[in-house]
């Protein structure tokens, strides 16, 4: 073999480069973009061919060389997309009457007297994106931009839960071999709120509403964020679609359920104008207790036919139209802000509001998050306001109006002593909010008490706010496990509480004893441990017991836990103060039974990586069958991996493993594995 540079044939030079330039696209392709070009074992052969070429010619190796590396970074930039049919946007009515307006210009312009079909649906309140699917495969996922050009999100389109990678075939309805998918990305409420939440801790610059944040998630470059998110998607229409057997978009709705696409929910056909009315009423009620935000109700004539017949006006179509919900801000006056201290001691200013009904609710409060919200907004007490209510969301204050200011207006200061028990308040390092240090203080155990009673945690029946305040003011109660020794004689002598519902709240204490053990430790109130993440907990572990004892290290296996999880974990179990609480808990009587632990999947916990190309089975398929028994596929080695599959001629993904001490697997071994 060839062993120096001048004895490299330029032909081999030449014939090495070609393979790393085409490596690379395809690395792109596949790691980035995820729309490989060519099959793994195609890939694999010419992987192959370099590795055979650079170890017959020493003086060609290349640490830039895609045998030196697996996999690509984040994309630069969003590339364009030309949409085949313009996205167009919708007209819209504000009122009953121009509603009716509406519908006879569409009488007069199909020349009847006659009733036309309508399909009636909410306005999704979120972001509008193109799907495109050929012969059912995800290929492109786009933002509809300004109609004509979008940008190609394609990786976090792929992110979220509802999109299909692959269309569902059925036999009564066959896929088309192009489809052109609308419909609207959207943050739901309660993830918009957790969202938040977060970002208020660490100091990160809030979204407005969900809409925003929604925006945001599909603009970052690095897909692993969006995937983060737990963002949704509805679809209203299609562009273009090869061999269309439709005749109406109800029908459409239809087919879309059955390619395995959510529609919008809670459409409608509506045959007369007046059951227009009456879902835009019933919606208009229900917009609150929904779980995402919608601004109004799309009109839509349902025949195919008609619509054609109809046809667009500039940008938007005839035969539709948007009936707007009325916006829901109003200005008032900021009369003071005050801060309120939250379960984990945390300072949160809170703005006093001047009464104003907002879409039939009386708002005379707004949180104002923290300090650096307030600073970014510059929100004074005496400033005049816009507030907004989305949704369910709390009241918040969208700017003020500085024109209004006379100059008596003063700047709020966080309070350097905690307003409910006097011990100093700190702001940790890298974080935004203010935290009262006190032990002891009635504020945060109040918060405690009733977030530990609440329904869906303890879910004690009738111990509402007012009866936590009488019973920490007067000291009968110093921590949960004490709620658990009140009689109801005592309970009688509270105010607001006669005695047969003393009585009654005494049995709903006994009754909240039998819990499970998710609500027992969601109740608790670890910071950033939330129903789901404790559902996580104790599926992993089983036990209590196993998951007060368990380091970071462990807290870290499990799904979904990252380190600051972990880090909040161990630290709330690390106290003492805290172990006795729940020890006098399980003293009193609670109970939950023990869960088994890894449940579904066989591997479930575990993390693998895959590198080097195998010979019974393509990369993807190993990914698919190893995630199927429960267990995670990652692109990279750490110190969490527990085991490197490596295949035939693996890259340094091997030498890193080998460093790390995490077992390596061979192609056999991986079998054995998928098949015990
Ligand atoms: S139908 C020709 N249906 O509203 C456009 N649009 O203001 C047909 N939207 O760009 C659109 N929910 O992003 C339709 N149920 C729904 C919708 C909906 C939200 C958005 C869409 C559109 C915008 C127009």
């Amino acid at each position: 073999m060839a062993a120096d540079s001048t004895a490299v044939p330029p032909n081999i030079r030449q014939e090495v480069a070609q393979l790393r330039t085409e490596l690379a696209v395809h690395n792109q392709r596949y790691y980035v973009l995820d729309e490989p070009l060519i099959s793994d074992t195609q890939y694999d052969q010419l992987f192959r061919r370099l590795v055979d070429l650079e170890t017959a010619y020493p003086a060609l190796r290349d640490p830039a060389s895609p045998t030196q590396k697996v996999g690509a970074p984040p994309l630069a930039a969003f590339t364009q997309v030309r949409h085949t049919v313009p996205m167009l946007s919708l007209a819209n009515v504000v009122s009953r009457e121009e509603m009716q307006e509406f519908h006879q210009r569409l009488q007069r312009a199909l020349d009847t007297t006659d009733g036309i079909e309508y399909v009636a649906e909410p306005k999704i309140d979120g972001v509008a994106v193109e799907l495109v699917y050929e012969n059912g495969i995800l290929t492109v996922g786009s933002t509809r931009g300004d109609g004509v050009t979008g940008e190609d999100v394609t990786a976090n389109l792929k992110t979220v839960r509802s999109i299909p990678l692959t269309l569902l075939s059925q036999p009564a309805q066959p896929r088309p071999r192009r489809l052109e998918v609308r419909g609207e990305v959207f943050l739901p409420k309660a993830a918009f709120r957790r969202l938040n939440d977060t970002r208020a801790q660490t100091g990160a610059p809030l979204f407005a509403n969900p809409r925003n944040a929604t925006a945001g998630s599909l603009k970052q470059l690095d897909s692993s964020i969006t995937a983060g998110r737990p963002l949704d998607f509805f679809c209203y229409g299609v562009g273009q679609i090869e061999g269309s057997p439709f005749a109406s978009y109800w029908e459409l709705r239809q087919a879309f359920t059955g390619w395995g696409l959510k529609p919008v929910p809670l459409g409608r056909v509506c045959p007369t104008v007046e059951e227009v009315f009456a879902l835009c009423d019933a919606l208009e009620t229900r917009r609150d207790r929904l779980a995402y935000d919608i601004d109004g109700v799309v009109i839509k004539v349902n025949s195919f036919a008609l619509q054609a017949q109809l046809g667009q006006i500039s940008r938007a179509p005839r035969w539709a139209t948007a009936y707007k919900f009325p916006a829901l801000q109003a200005t008032t006056a900021v009369l003071n802000i005050v801060p309120q201290v939250g379960r984990i001691g945390t300072l949160t200013p809170v703005a006093e509001l001047a009464p104003v009904h907002i879409g039939g609710v009386t708002v005379t409060s707004a949180s104002l998050h923290n300090m650096d919200e307030i600073k970014r907004k510059d929100i004074r007490i005496g400033d005049t306001v816009i507030v907004e209510r989305a949704g369910d969301v709390i009241p918040y204050v969208v700017k003020t109006i500085p024109e209004k200011r006379t100059g008596e207006e003063r700047a709020f200061h966080m309070p350097t002593q905690c307003p409910a028990c006097g011990a100093r308040v700190e702001r940790e390092e890298g974080e935004a909010a203010y935290r009262c240090t006190g032990l002891a203080c009635p504020a945060q155990l109040k918060e405690s008490l009733k977030f530990f009673a609440a329904r869906g945690f303890m879910d004690i029946d009738g111990l509402g706010e007012k009866i936590i305040d009488q019973l920490v003011d007067k000291n009968l109660v110093q921590d949960p496990s004490d709620l658990y020794h009140l009689t109801a004689e005592q309970l009688a002598t509270l105010d607001r509480l006669g005695e047969k519902s003393a009585h009654n709240l005494v049995t709903a204490l006994e009754r909240s004893k039998t819990t499970t053990l998710p609500r027992f430790l969601a109740a608790l109130g670890i910071r950033h441990v939330g129903e789901a993440t404790a559902r996580q907990l104790a599926a992993h572990f089983g036990g209590l017991e196993r998951i007060m004892q368990a380091e970071e290290e462990a807290l870290q296996d499990v799904p979904d836990i990252g380190p600051e999880v972990a880090r909040s974990v161990a630290a709330f179990f690390g106290q003492e103060r805290n172990r006795a609480v729940i020890r006098k808990l399980l003293d009193a009587g609670v109970h939950f039974p023990q869960i088994e632990a890894r449940p579904a999947g066989r591997l479930r916990g575990q993390t693998f990586v895959l590198t080097g190309s195998l010979a019974s089975l393509t990369r993807p398929e190993a990914k698919q069958r190893l995630e199927a028994l429960g267990a995670k596929v990652t692109a990279s080695v750490s110190k969490k991996t527990d085991y490197v599959v490596a295949g035939i001629d693996p890259g340094a993904k091997r030498d890193k493993a080998e460093k790390l001490g995490v077992p390596i697997l061979s192609e056999q071994e991986l079998l054995e594995k998928l098949q015990s």
